[in-house]
């Protein structure tokens, strides 16, 4: 695949700043399934490092609220004007998921790479905490770390040479993702499908520089990507 987006950014700051299968080919990738027209206003969620924002704000014209839970949102607000942007179009701030500052109907869109499975396996998630802070007709687009086949009741070896089954059970097949979303009145499931670039950017996170890419290296050197993939999931508050 080609990524014009992803690639305005060096290598050396993707393996820097991502923390886990490259967040700028999953975003690119992910951004192609809708439409969201320049100039939206779109929530990052659990933007970490901010790539994902960065690339939105800058190539394609949005305003972009990078929130996360675990980033510091001054590093990430050098690093926005590093690539050129200014605090009106990349807002960096530190929130939690379930308790974010924003009035209802306040995004055009929502955009989560590799976090929703933090805090969206939690059904109630969805229609209590997200859904309201987007407008009616607004998009809302995950790209979430999954399993081709929900087998968490045998487990294979390839992935437990590098995750717990409790980190294990983070990930699960399309079916399951459906069914909790299912639960949420008010949204429209427009798409869920896997993605095309999964093998590229976990390739591309095995050669970043960090303890936790190394970490995984075990499992994938194994075969651990027979059994994983990457959800996309596309849906439309109604
Ligand atoms: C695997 S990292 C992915 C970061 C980034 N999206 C990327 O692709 O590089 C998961 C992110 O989810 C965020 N996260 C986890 N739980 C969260 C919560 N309750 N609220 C906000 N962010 C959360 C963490 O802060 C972390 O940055």
């Amino acid at each position: 695949m080609n990524y014009p987006k992803a690639d305005t950014f060096p290598q050396s700051v993707m393996r820097e700043r991502s923390m886990g299968p490259n967040p700028l080919k999953l975003c690119e990738e992910l951004l192609g399934l809708a439409d969201i027209p320049a100039g939206s206003v779109v929530l990052d969620l659990g933007s970490g490092a901010g790539l994902t924002s960065a690339l939105m704000a800058r190539a394609c014209g949005y305003v972009v609220y990078a929130a996360d839970l675990w980033s510091d949102p001054s590093d990430n607000m050098r690093f926005f004007e590093e690539c050129g942007l200014t605090n009106r179009q990349a807002v960096p701030l530190k929130a939690d998921a379930t308790a974010l500052p924003f009035a209802h109907g306040f995004f055009d869109a929502v955009v989560s790479d590799d976090s929703y499975n933090y805090f969206g396996r939690d059904a109630r998630y969805l229609c209590e905490h997200l859904l309201p802070l987007v407008r009616r007709g607004g998009e809302l687009l995950f790209a979430i770390p999954g399993m081709a086949r929900d087998r968490h009741d045998d487990l294979p070896a390839c992935l437990l040479a590098s995750w717990t089954p409790e980190q294990l059970d983070y990930m699960h097949d399309i079916g399951w993702w459906r069914a909790n979303i299912s639960q949420t009145e008010g949204v429209e499931i427009v798409d869920m499908c896997e993605m095309a670039c999964t093998r590229e950017a976990w390739a591309d996170w095995l050669e970043c520089d960090n303890e936790y890419a190394a970490g995984d290296r075990a499992a994938v050197e194994a075969g651990a990507l027979t059994y994983l993939n990457t959800i996309a999931v596309r849906l439309r508050r109604r």
